[in-house]
């Protein structure tokens, strides 16, 4: 797997040699009369480089309700809007119409609805001074006449902006804390059609018995030999157990033990996708770019037809689909530095998109399957630039190819990443001196600064894109604990920016794009069910102990290659911002069982271990 973030490189290098850092508002600065406008148009630009900008619009519709709306201004200068989402967005000339998605059409009387955009300029980047709604002009009282000035009181001071805010306290309604239990005594929704709301609560998890055995066999390691840990199918073989492994249907026989008369959820990662890992090469599969009828038939239908068998309906069944995939295709594939060819191929041959609704119909159909996509991880789409246009390709994968939102329970993030669950120390909020943690170099002007506020915020996101709105959010948290002697116990020094946050981070990385055997990783919160609002889980997707990839290059019959990305050696690439890969040396291939890993991970464990 390549867990790659995109550093967005050009926006943070523009912002910082820029200092623009501004954010426009496009309000008048009475806000009683943008109080009785018609409708309410907040223009912010977000980022802004040499060539290109970021813009966030949020639209308050005070008039008649609607079914669908259109909203057009007209670009002053050079603007040239490069992609948008969650509006069709089309221009002539310096005319917009950014008109609602099939999702988003509806827009109660006082309902808001957001949406941006990437674009392109010249010269200067004024923010469009009129905006109208159907015909009608926003931000000014009545709906008529000009409103001249609209942008002259831009607010200044950083570009935050507040409007994503990382907020940890943003997810509403779904599940909240504390929900433990609610499912005990209700029993029997397996083969009966309806899902628990949260399949983790209540419930018991499956400790796969073979990666437990190598746990139990490390010194010290019977601590945590007992927690459930997923089950990896990353090739058709492990379906029926690879060299005299353990098959699915072996998994599953052994769940049934495990699971006695109480509820058990067993976890299982989809990950066989043609042309797999595409920005990476330590997790390459068996699978070329074009195998996708292969992986239709050969692997994600013998899956399916396993776990349909009545025998099994009594288990609850939560797959995490495709680690790195769908990510892949907004960030790498095409117009980015950290683009790769390989992506490129996937993004244009769709069969990502096709593998990933297949494999979502397919396994959603049964109903004792909970579907969880893989979304990345803050340090990677954390960004709004790549956020918005992820919401928008999990939304086109899960609406195409017979898939349906309703085959979605929800979204896994941290993936055998590293990400901490939270900084305790630092905010994204937080400013040194009047500026911004989020021109620090670690932060790199990213939305968010650890995994359960970017789930959280996600999660909001997803569903205001049209996803069920009772979607939980899982948060792999095996290899996220980053305790042990160099975990600060305080916020850092106020002498800088770059100074706090490197003195307050708990994730103690080189650099956040890093993601092969981190040297210095413990491990993280135990497996909880429903332990935050819109949190579903903590759970140990990856199995602590196992390679992220070999430190050099190693025969196999894996598909595996070799990424320098987990030689100690290497001076990184574009996706790391070159820094060097901060990972364990002598390690072996991905999936392999690493021993000096595992005995690091234990010993710098947070919480740590008794
Ligand atoms: C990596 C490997 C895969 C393994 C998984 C879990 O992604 O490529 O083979 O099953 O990690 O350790």
């Amino acid at each position: 797997m390549s867990r790659t973030t995109h550093t967005t490189l050009l926006v943070a290098l523009g912002l910082l040699a820029g200092a623009s850092g501004t954010a426009f508002a496009a309000l008048p600065s009475g806000s009683a009369s943008a109080a009785a406008a018609p409708c309410v148009v907040d223009y912010k630009i977000q980022s802004q480089w040499d060539t290109g900008f970021t813009a966030a619009v949020t639209l308050t519709n005070n008039g008649a309700a609607k079914s669908s709306w259109a909203l057009k201004w007209t670009f002053g200068g050079t603007q040239k809007v490069t992609s948008g989402w969650s509006a069709k967005i089309t221009q002539s000339g310096t005319a917009v119409t950014a008109a609602n998605e099939s999702y988003n059409g509806t827009l109660a009387t006082g309902g808001t609805v957001s949406f941006g955009f990437n674009g392109s300029y010249s010269g200067t980047n004024s923010v469009p001074a009129t905006f109208t709604l159907d015909g009608v002009t926003c931000n000014v009282d009545g709906g008529t006449g000009g409103s001249t000035g609209g942008s002259t009181g831009g607010s200044t001071g950083g570009d935050t902006g507040g409007s994503t805010g990382g907020s940890t306290g943003g997810s509403t309604g779904g599940d909240t804390g504390g929900s433990t239990g609610g499912s005990t005594g209700g029993g029997g929704d397996g083969g009966t059609g309806s899902r628990a709301d949260n399949p983790y609560a209540g419930a018991k998890g499956y400790v796969n018995p073979e990666w437990s055995a190598k746990a139990a066999a490390e010194p010290g390691g019977s601590r945590v030999a007992n927690q459930p840990t997923a089950v990896w199918l990353d090739r058709i073989a492990a379906i029926n157990g690879v060299n005299g492994g353990m098959g699915l249907r072996a998994h599953l026989d052994e769940a049934l033990k495990q699971k006695g008369s109480g509820e058990l959820v067993v976890q299982l990662v989809i990950y066989d996708l043609p042309g797999r890992d595409c920005s990476a090469l330590a997790s390459n599969g068996e699978l070329g770019p074009n195998d996708i009828d292969k992986y239709k038939t050969q692997y994600i239908d013998p899956i399916a037809s396993i776990l349909s068998d009545a025998k099994y309906a009594g288990l609850r069944i939560a797959t995490v689909i495709e680690p790195d995939s769908l990510p892949n295709l907004v960030t790498n594939a095409g117009g980015t530095a950290g683009s790769t060819d390989a992506c490129a191929t996937m993004k244009s041959n769709g069969n990502y998109e096709k593998g990933v609704s297949y494999a979502l119909d397919k396994l959603g159909a049964i109903p004792n399957v909970y579907n969880y996509i893989d979304a990345g991880h803050h340090a990677w789409l954390g960004w709004d630039s790549n956020l918005g246009p992820t919401v928008q390709e999990f939304y086109k994968v899960a609406t195409t190819n017979g898939a349906s939102p309703s085959d979605v329970t929800g979204f896994i993030v941290n993936t055998a990443n590293y990400g901490a669950t939270k900084e305790p120390y630092f905010k994204v909020t937080d400013s040194v001196n009047g500026q911004t943690v989020r021109q620090s170099k670690w932060v790199d002007w990213n939305q968010y600064v650890d995994e359960q506020s970017f789930a959280q915020a996600l999660r909001d996101k997803l569903v205001s894109a049209g996803f069920n709105s009772n979607l939980g959010m899982l948060i792999d948290t095996s290899r996220n604990g980053w305790g042990g002697s160099a975990r600060p116990t305080k916020s850092g020094p106020l002498t800088s920016v770059d100074d706090y946050v490197n003195g307050s981070r708990i994730d103690r990385r080189v650099h956040a794009g890093n993601w092969c055997n981190q040297n210095g990783a413990g491990l993280g919160e135990r497996p909880t069910a429903a332990p935050a609002a819109g949190i579903d889980a903590y759970v140990w997707i990856k199995p602590p102990g196992e390679s992220d990839g070999a430190s050099s290059a190693i025969d196999n019959d894996e598909g595996k290659g070799f990424d320098r990305m987990c030689d100690p050696t290497y001076g990184g690439n574009a996706r790391n911002g070159n820094n060097p890969s901060g990972a364990l040396p002598n390690a072996p291939l991905a999936g392999h069982w690493f021993s000096t890993q595992f005995q690091q991970l234990m010993q710098n464990a947070y919480p740590p271990l008794s």
